[in-house]
Protein backbone atom coordinates (compact mmCIF):
# COMPACT_ATOMS: atom_id res chain seq x y z
CA UNK A 1 0.00 0.00 0.00
CA UNK A 2 1.39 3.52 -0.72
CA UNK A 3 2.20 5.68 2.23
CA UNK A 4 -0.38 8.20 2.84
CA UNK A 5 0.23 11.67 1.43
CA UNK A 6 0.48 14.46 4.19
CA UNK A 7 -0.77 18.21 3.38
CA UNK A 8 -0.16 21.64 5.06
CA UNK A 9 -1.60 21.92 8.05
CA UNK A 10 -5.20 23.36 8.07
CA UNK A 11 -5.01 27.52 7.75
CA UNK A 12 -1.22 27.35 6.31
CA UNK A 13 -0.42 27.26 2.50
CA UNK A 14 2.93 26.64 0.82
CA UNK A 15 4.15 29.99 -1.47
CA UNK A 16 4.56 28.58 -5.06
CA UNK A 17 7.54 30.07 -7.25
CA UNK A 18 5.21 33.12 -9.06
CA UNK A 19 3.85 33.76 -5.73
CA UNK A 20 6.94 33.59 -3.93
CA UNK A 21 7.86 36.07 -6.88
CA UNK A 22 5.28 38.47 -5.96
CA UNK A 23 6.56 38.41 -1.95
CA UNK A 24 9.92 38.81 -2.82
CA UNK A 25 9.32 42.20 -4.68
CA UNK A 26 6.96 43.21 -2.31
CA UNK A 27 9.43 42.37 0.55
CA UNK A 28 12.27 44.32 -1.33
CA UNK A 29 9.79 47.68 -1.99
CA UNK A 30 8.88 47.17 1.90
CA UNK A 31 12.61 47.21 2.72
CA UNK A 32 13.62 50.18 0.60
CA UNK A 33 10.41 52.58 1.55
CA UNK A 34 10.93 51.79 5.15
CA UNK A 35 14.83 51.70 5.23
CA UNK A 36 14.95 55.34 3.49
CA UNK A 37 12.91 56.58 6.81
CA UNK A 38 15.05 55.14 9.12
CA UNK A 39 13.08 51.67 10.06
CA UNK A 40 15.86 49.70 10.88
CA UNK A 41 15.75 46.17 9.75
CA UNK A 42 14.78 44.21 12.71
CA UNK A 43 14.39 40.52 14.38
CA UNK A 44 12.86 38.50 16.92
CA UNK A 45 12.02 34.94 17.70
CA UNK A 46 9.20 33.74 16.17
CA UNK A 47 7.91 31.75 19.45
CA UNK A 48 8.51 33.74 23.08
CA UNK A 49 7.65 33.31 26.44
CA UNK A 50 3.56 33.22 26.89
CA UNK A 51 3.98 35.58 29.50
CA UNK A 52 4.79 38.44 26.93
CA UNK A 53 1.54 37.99 24.85
CA UNK A 54 -0.78 37.71 28.18
CA UNK A 55 0.82 41.11 29.60
CA UNK A 56 1.33 42.93 26.10
CA UNK A 57 -1.57 42.04 24.08
CA UNK A 58 -3.96 41.83 26.92
CA UNK A 59 -5.87 39.12 28.93
CA UNK A 60 -9.30 39.98 27.42
CA UNK A 61 -8.54 40.22 23.68
CA UNK A 62 -9.48 37.35 21.36
CA UNK A 63 -5.92 36.64 20.80
CA UNK A 64 -4.94 35.85 24.13
CA UNK A 65 -8.20 33.92 25.09
CA UNK A 66 -8.59 31.74 21.52
CA UNK A 67 -6.02 32.56 19.62
CA UNK A 68 -2.50 31.33 20.88
CA UNK A 69 -0.48 28.59 19.71
CA UNK A 70 0.91 27.91 22.80
CA UNK A 71 3.00 24.79 23.76
CA UNK A 72 5.35 23.44 27.02
CA UNK A 73 9.14 23.11 26.39
CA UNK A 74 10.96 20.12 27.63
CA UNK A 75 11.89 22.33 30.63
CA UNK A 76 7.81 22.95 31.20
CA UNK A 77 8.29 26.47 29.98
CA UNK A 78 5.13 27.65 28.40
CA UNK A 79 6.10 29.38 25.20
CA UNK A 80 3.97 30.54 22.47
CA UNK A 81 4.52 31.14 18.63
CA UNK A 82 4.14 34.84 18.35
CA UNK A 83 0.73 36.68 17.25
CA UNK A 84 1.93 39.44 16.63
CA UNK A 85 5.32 41.56 16.51
CA UNK A 86 4.79 44.79 18.71
CA UNK A 87 4.95 43.05 22.23
CA UNK A 88 8.45 41.09 20.92
CA UNK A 89 9.95 44.51 19.75
CA UNK A 90 8.62 46.41 23.03
CA UNK A 91 10.42 42.84 25.19
CA UNK A 92 13.54 43.52 22.73
CA UNK A 93 13.62 47.29 23.61
CA UNK A 94 13.73 46.82 27.10
CA UNK A 95 16.43 43.97 27.08
CA UNK A 96 19.11 45.76 25.41
CA UNK A 97 18.62 48.72 26.84
CA UNK A 98 17.52 50.73 23.83
CA UNK A 99 16.20 53.69 25.41
CA UNK A 100 20.19 54.69 25.79
CA UNK A 101 19.62 55.21 22.03
CA UNK A 102 18.72 58.80 20.43
CA UNK A 103 14.95 58.52 20.32
CA UNK A 104 13.21 57.64 18.33
CA UNK A 105 14.26 53.88 18.14
CA UNK A 106 12.99 53.01 14.35
CA UNK A 107 12.62 49.82 13.64
CA UNK A 108 11.10 47.63 11.01
CA UNK A 109 10.49 43.64 10.14
CA UNK A 110 8.44 41.39 8.05
CA UNK A 111 7.77 37.79 8.88
CA UNK A 112 5.80 34.77 9.88
CA UNK A 113 3.13 35.49 12.43
CA UNK A 114 0.48 32.84 14.17
CA UNK A 115 -2.85 33.03 14.91
CA UNK A 116 -5.21 29.99 15.85
CA UNK A 117 -8.77 31.45 13.90
CA UNK A 118 -11.24 29.64 12.02
CA UNK A 119 -9.32 30.11 7.82
CA UNK A 120 -11.11 31.89 5.31
CA UNK A 121 -9.97 33.93 2.00
CA UNK A 122 -7.37 35.92 3.76
CA UNK A 123 -7.42 34.78 7.01
CA UNK A 124 -4.96 32.10 7.68
CA UNK A 125 -3.17 29.99 10.64
CA UNK A 126 0.37 31.10 9.36
CA UNK A 127 0.59 34.57 7.96
CA UNK A 128 3.44 37.24 7.49
CA UNK A 129 3.50 40.66 8.23
CA UNK A 130 5.66 43.84 7.51
CA UNK A 131 5.71 45.83 10.24
CA UNK A 132 6.95 49.52 11.43
CA UNK A 133 7.66 50.31 14.99
CA UNK A 134 8.69 53.85 16.30
CA UNK A 135 10.01 53.74 20.26
CA UNK A 136 10.86 56.53 22.58
CA UNK A 137 9.20 59.83 21.19
CA UNK A 138 5.50 60.96 21.53
CA UNK A 139 5.77 63.60 18.66
CA UNK A 140 2.50 63.17 15.94
CA UNK A 141 4.55 63.60 13.61
CA UNK A 142 6.03 59.93 13.84
CA UNK A 143 1.97 58.32 14.12
CA UNK A 144 1.54 61.01 10.70
CA UNK A 145 4.93 59.02 8.89
CA UNK A 146 4.37 55.79 9.88
CA UNK A 147 0.85 56.43 8.12
CA UNK A 148 1.80 57.80 4.99
CA UNK A 149 4.08 54.97 4.50
CA UNK A 150 1.83 52.57 4.99
CA UNK A 151 -0.10 54.30 2.46
CA UNK A 152 2.62 54.68 0.05
CA UNK A 153 3.10 50.86 0.20
CA UNK A 154 -0.11 49.64 -0.03
CA UNK A 155 -0.21 51.99 -3.10
CA UNK A 156 3.01 50.93 -4.66
CA UNK A 157 1.61 47.48 -4.01
CA UNK A 158 -1.28 48.31 -6.35
CA UNK A 159 -3.81 47.53 -3.09
CA UNK A 160 -6.92 48.34 -4.82
CA UNK A 161 -10.36 50.40 -3.12
CA UNK A 162 -8.30 51.43 -0.27
CA UNK A 163 -9.87 53.41 2.77
CA UNK A 164 -8.21 54.72 5.94
CA UNK A 165 -10.36 54.75 9.23
CA UNK A 166 -8.67 56.94 11.93
CA UNK A 167 -9.20 57.79 15.52
CA UNK A 168 -7.70 58.56 18.59
CA UNK A 169 -8.17 56.56 22.42
CA UNK A 170 -7.00 59.11 24.27
CA UNK A 171 -4.75 57.98 27.49
CA UNK A 172 -5.17 55.37 30.16
CA UNK A 173 -7.18 57.46 32.27
CA UNK A 174 -9.74 59.00 29.58
CA UNK A 175 -9.75 54.90 28.47
CA UNK A 176 -10.39 53.88 31.97
CA UNK A 177 -13.42 56.73 32.44
CA UNK A 178 -14.82 56.28 29.32
CA UNK A 179 -14.43 52.41 29.51
CA UNK A 180 -16.91 52.99 32.47
CA UNK A 181 -19.49 54.99 30.89
CA UNK A 182 -19.59 52.57 28.16
CA UNK A 183 -20.31 50.06 30.94
CA UNK A 184 -23.47 52.03 32.17
CA UNK A 185 -24.75 52.62 28.93
CA UNK A 186 -24.46 48.95 28.08
CA UNK A 187 -26.12 47.64 31.53
CA UNK A 188 -28.34 50.04 31.20
CA UNK A 189 -30.24 48.19 27.31
CA UNK A 190 -28.41 44.59 28.49
CA UNK A 191 -31.50 43.07 27.26
CA UNK A 192 -30.97 44.06 23.63
CA UNK A 193 -27.42 42.92 23.46
CA UNK A 194 -26.03 39.30 22.31
CA UNK A 195 -25.21 37.31 24.03
CA UNK A 196 -21.27 37.33 23.82
CA UNK A 197 -21.29 41.34 23.96
CA UNK A 198 -23.42 41.07 27.25
CA UNK A 199 -21.13 38.64 28.63
CA UNK A 200 -17.90 40.66 27.83
CA UNK A 201 -19.71 44.30 28.89
CA UNK A 202 -16.86 44.23 32.27
CA UNK A 203 -13.95 42.85 30.81
CA UNK A 204 -14.20 44.35 27.33
CA UNK A 205 -17.34 47.04 26.49
CA UNK A 206 -15.40 48.50 23.14
CA UNK A 207 -15.61 45.12 21.22
CA UNK A 208 -19.20 45.96 21.21
CA UNK A 209 -18.95 48.26 18.06
CA UNK A 210 -17.23 45.53 16.15
CA UNK A 211 -21.04 43.43 16.93
CA UNK A 212 -22.79 42.45 14.06
CA UNK A 213 -25.93 41.79 15.96
CA UNK A 214 -28.94 43.95 15.04
CA UNK A 215 -30.06 44.41 18.90
CA UNK A 216 -26.50 45.38 19.98
CA UNK A 217 -25.88 47.71 16.51
CA UNK A 218 -28.49 49.50 17.69
CA UNK A 219 -27.30 50.05 21.32
CA UNK A 220 -24.13 51.34 20.11
CA UNK A 221 -25.71 53.84 17.51
CA UNK A 222 -26.32 56.13 20.56
CA UNK A 223 -23.36 54.76 22.63
CA UNK A 224 -21.14 57.63 24.08
CA UNK A 225 -17.45 58.32 21.95
CA UNK A 226 -14.05 58.57 23.15
CA UNK A 227 -13.17 60.70 21.02
CA UNK A 228 -15.81 63.36 22.56
CA UNK A 229 -13.80 62.88 26.03
CA UNK A 230 -10.42 63.02 25.01
CA UNK A 231 -8.04 65.65 27.68
CA UNK A 232 -6.96 68.88 25.88
CA UNK A 233 -2.78 67.33 25.30
CA UNK A 234 -4.75 64.33 23.73
CA UNK A 235 -7.10 66.65 21.57
CA UNK A 236 -4.51 68.38 20.19
CA UNK A 237 -1.84 65.59 19.67
CA UNK A 238 -4.69 63.82 17.64
CA UNK A 239 -5.62 66.95 15.62
CA UNK A 240 -1.67 67.99 14.65
CA UNK A 241 -1.66 63.83 13.13
CA UNK A 242 -4.66 64.99 11.01
CA UNK A 243 -3.39 68.27 9.88
CA UNK A 244 -0.20 66.15 9.37
CA UNK A 245 -1.99 63.68 7.14
CA UNK A 246 -4.44 66.74 5.60
CA UNK A 247 -0.76 68.62 4.22
CA UNK A 248 0.23 65.41 2.62
CA UNK A 249 -3.08 65.04 0.90
CA UNK A 250 -3.86 61.49 2.32
CA UNK A 251 -7.75 60.89 2.75
CA UNK A 252 -9.30 59.23 5.65
CA UNK A 253 -12.80 58.95 7.59
CA UNK A 254 -12.44 59.60 10.61
CA UNK A 255 -13.95 56.56 12.92
CA UNK A 256 -15.18 57.07 16.46
CA UNK A 257 -16.18 53.18 15.95
CA UNK A 258 -12.47 51.80 15.29
CA UNK A 259 -11.19 49.08 17.49
CA UNK A 260 -8.67 47.24 17.40
CA UNK A 261 -8.22 43.65 18.30
CA UNK A 262 -5.03 44.62 20.85
CA UNK A 263 -5.38 46.21 24.21
CA UNK A 264 -2.44 48.34 24.40
CA UNK A 265 -3.36 51.05 21.90
CA UNK A 266 -3.62 54.77 23.51
CA UNK A 267 -4.30 57.92 20.99
CA UNK A 268 -4.07 57.12 17.85
CA UNK A 269 -5.27 53.90 15.87
CA UNK A 270 -5.57 54.15 12.14
CA UNK A 271 -6.70 50.66 9.74
CA UNK A 272 -6.68 50.48 6.25
CA UNK A 273 -9.63 48.30 4.61
CA UNK A 274 -9.50 47.34 1.05
CA UNK A 275 -13.06 46.50 -0.22
CA UNK A 276 -11.44 44.20 -2.72
CA UNK A 277 -11.11 41.72 0.05
CA UNK A 278 -13.99 40.22 1.11
CA UNK A 279 -14.91 40.21 5.25
CA UNK A 280 -11.20 40.07 6.28
CA UNK A 281 -10.94 43.85 4.75
CA UNK A 282 -7.92 45.05 7.35
CA UNK A 283 -5.01 44.97 4.75
CA UNK A 284 -2.73 46.75 7.36
CA UNK A 285 -3.16 48.97 11.28
CA UNK A 286 -1.61 49.91 13.98
CA UNK A 287 -1.51 52.71 16.56
CA UNK A 288 0.05 54.28 19.26
CA UNK A 289 0.64 52.23 22.60
CA UNK A 290 2.72 55.02 24.79
CA UNK A 291 2.03 52.29 27.61
CA UNK A 292 3.31 49.60 26.78
CA UNK A 293 7.04 49.34 27.60
CA UNK A 294 6.68 50.09 30.68
CA UNK A 295 4.33 47.53 31.11
CA UNK A 296 6.43 45.15 30.40
CA UNK A 297 8.98 46.11 33.15
CA UNK A 298 10.47 49.05 30.96
CA UNK A 299 11.16 52.47 31.34
CA UNK A 300 8.19 55.07 30.59
CA UNK A 301 8.52 54.72 26.74
CA UNK A 302 5.98 55.94 23.89
CA UNK A 303 5.91 53.79 21.01
CA UNK A 304 3.21 53.76 17.62
CA UNK A 305 3.65 51.28 14.48
CA UNK A 306 1.46 49.34 12.45
CA UNK A 307 1.94 45.88 10.91
CA UNK A 308 0.34 45.15 7.48
CA UNK A 309 -0.67 41.37 6.25
CA UNK A 310 1.06 40.30 3.45
CA UNK A 311 -1.36 37.73 2.16
CA UNK A 312 -3.98 40.58 2.22
CA UNK A 313 -2.17 42.53 0.03
CA UNK A 314 -1.62 40.55 -2.34
CA UNK A 315 -5.20 39.67 -2.69
CA UNK A 316 -6.19 42.59 -2.88
CA UNK A 317 -3.81 43.63 -5.21
CA UNK A 318 -5.59 41.30 -7.74
CA UNK A 319 -3.07 41.17 -10.41
CA UNK A 320 -3.64 37.51 -10.63
CA UNK A 321 -0.06 35.30 -11.14
CA UNK A 322 3.00 36.82 -11.89
CA UNK A 323 4.89 35.29 -14.69
CA UNK A 324 8.30 34.29 -12.90
CA UNK A 325 11.68 35.95 -13.36
CA UNK A 326 13.00 35.11 -16.99
CA UNK A 327 17.00 34.14 -16.71
CA UNK A 328 18.94 36.48 -19.31
CA UNK A 329 21.46 33.79 -20.07
CA UNK A 330 20.95 30.18 -20.54
CA UNK A 331 24.02 27.88 -20.11
CA UNK A 332 23.64 25.09 -22.36
CA UNK A 333 25.92 21.68 -22.52
CA UNK A 334 26.81 20.71 -25.72
CA UNK A 335 28.23 17.33 -24.81
CA UNK A 336 28.63 15.65 -21.30
CA UNK A 337 32.46 16.20 -21.32
CA UNK A 338 31.85 19.98 -21.25
CA UNK A 339 29.60 19.55 -17.97
CA UNK A 340 32.02 20.88 -15.72
CA UNK A 341 33.41 23.89 -17.43
CA UNK A 342 29.37 24.99 -18.35
CA UNK A 343 29.04 24.66 -14.54
CA UNK A 344 32.01 26.78 -13.93
CA UNK A 345 31.18 29.45 -16.61
CA UNK A 346 27.65 29.62 -15.06
CA UNK A 347 29.17 30.89 -12.17
CA UNK A 348 31.18 33.26 -13.78
CA UNK A 349 28.88 34.81 -15.60
CA UNK A 350 26.54 35.08 -12.79
CA UNK A 351 29.23 37.14 -11.21
CA UNK A 352 30.48 38.66 -14.59
CA UNK A 353 27.16 39.94 -15.86
CA UNK A 354 25.15 40.49 -12.85
CA UNK A 355 22.12 38.73 -14.80
CA UNK A 356 20.11 35.88 -13.90
CA UNK A 357 22.07 33.32 -15.00
CA UNK A 358 20.70 29.54 -15.61
CA UNK A 359 22.63 26.19 -16.21
CA UNK A 360 21.49 23.16 -17.85
CA UNK A 361 20.76 20.17 -15.04
CA UNK A 362 17.79 18.07 -16.15
CA UNK A 363 20.30 16.05 -18.82
CA UNK A 364 18.36 17.12 -21.62
CA UNK A 365 19.80 17.04 -25.11
CA UNK A 366 20.99 20.28 -27.32
CA UNK A 367 18.30 20.72 -28.79
CA UNK A 368 16.01 20.46 -25.79
CA UNK A 369 17.85 22.74 -24.02
CA UNK A 370 17.72 25.00 -26.64
CA UNK A 371 13.70 24.69 -26.83
CA UNK A 372 13.42 24.94 -22.65
CA UNK A 373 16.07 28.51 -22.89
CA UNK A 374 13.28 29.43 -25.45
CA UNK A 375 10.15 28.34 -23.32
CA UNK A 376 11.82 30.16 -20.46
CA UNK A 377 12.26 33.48 -22.27
CA UNK A 378 16.17 33.58 -22.14
CA UNK A 379 18.16 36.43 -24.22
CA UNK A 380 21.00 34.53 -24.55
CA UNK A 381 22.13 30.91 -25.09
CA UNK A 382 25.71 30.11 -24.25
CA UNK A 383 26.73 26.48 -25.77
CA UNK A 384 29.44 25.18 -23.77
CA UNK A 385 31.24 22.46 -26.23
CA UNK A 386 34.06 21.42 -27.81
CA UNK A 387 33.80 25.64 -28.39
CA UNK A 388 32.34 28.23 -26.30
CA UNK A 389 29.41 29.88 -28.57
CA UNK A 390 26.96 32.91 -27.98
CA UNK A 391 23.55 32.63 -29.73
CA UNK A 392 21.08 35.41 -29.25
CA UNK A 393 17.49 33.93 -28.78
CA UNK A 394 16.19 37.42 -30.88
CA UNK A 395 18.15 37.14 -33.68
CA UNK A 396 19.06 33.75 -33.87
CA UNK A 397 22.97 34.74 -34.53
CA UNK A 398 25.12 32.61 -33.02
CA UNK A 399 29.18 33.56 -32.49
CA UNK A 400 31.50 31.90 -31.26
CA UNK A 401 33.41 33.44 -27.76
CA UNK A 402 37.60 33.20 -28.20
CA UNK A 403 37.98 34.11 -24.99
CA UNK A 404 35.89 34.62 -21.82
CA UNK A 405 36.03 38.86 -21.90
CA UNK A 406 34.44 37.90 -25.18
CA UNK A 407 32.42 35.88 -23.79
CA UNK A 408 31.33 38.85 -21.48
CA UNK A 409 30.92 40.87 -24.11
CA UNK A 410 28.68 39.04 -26.27
CA UNK A 411 26.57 37.91 -23.43
CA UNK A 412 26.13 41.52 -22.59
CA UNK A 413 25.01 42.99 -26.20
CA UNK A 414 22.29 39.95 -26.64
P1 LIG B 1 -3.35 43.46 13.58
O1 LIG B 1 -4.39 44.40 13.09
O2 LIG B 1 -3.79 42.41 14.53
O3 LIG B 1 -2.22 44.35 14.23
O4 LIG B 1 -2.65 42.76 12.35
C1 LIG B 1 -2.11 43.51 11.30
C2 LIG B 1 -2.46 42.89 9.96
O5 LIG B 1 -2.06 41.52 9.92
C3 LIG B 1 -3.94 42.85 9.65
O6 LIG B 1 -4.38 44.09 9.14
C4 LIG B 1 -4.01 41.76 8.61
O7 LIG B 1 -3.67 42.26 7.33
C5 LIG B 1 -2.91 40.81 9.04
N1 LIG B 1 -3.48 39.65 9.74
C6 LIG B 1 -3.85 39.55 11.02
N2 LIG B 1 -4.35 38.32 11.29
C7 LIG B 1 -4.27 37.61 10.13
C8 LIG B 1 -4.61 36.26 9.75
N3 LIG B 1 -5.11 35.39 10.62
N4 LIG B 1 -4.40 35.90 8.46
C9 LIG B 1 -3.88 36.78 7.56
N5 LIG B 1 -3.54 38.04 7.87
C10 LIG B 1 -3.72 38.46 9.13
C11 LIG B 1 -1.06 43.87 14.78
O8 LIG B 1 -0.65 42.76 14.63
C12 LIG B 1 -0.28 44.94 15.53
N6 LIG B 1 0.96 44.32 16.06
C13 LIG B 1 0.04 46.10 14.62
C14 LIG B 1 0.81 47.17 15.31
C15 LIG B 1 2.14 47.38 15.23
N7 LIG B 1 0.33 48.07 16.15
C16 LIG B 1 1.31 48.84 16.58
N8 LIG B 1 2.41 48.43 16.04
Amino acid sequence: MAPERLKAPRGTFDVLPADGERRRSLRTAAERLLGDAGYAAFESPVFEDTALFARGVGESTDIVQKEMFTFEDQGGRSLTLRPEGTAGACRAYIEHGMHKRPAPVKLSYWGPFFRHEAPQAGRYRQFAQVGAEALGSDDPSLDAELILLLAELLERAGVAQLRLRLSSLGDAPTRAAYGEELRAHLRARAGELSAEVRARIDQNPLRAFDSDHPGTRAVMDDAPLLVERLGASDAAHFATVRALLDDAGLAYDLDPTLVRGLDYYTRTVFEFESAALGAQRGVGGGGRYDGLVEQLGGPATPGVGWAAGIERILLAAGGGEQPEAEPKVYVAVAKPEAARRAFALARTLRLGVGARVELEQAGRSLKGQLKHADRVGARAVVIVGDAIEVKDMRSGAQRTARDEDELMRLVRES
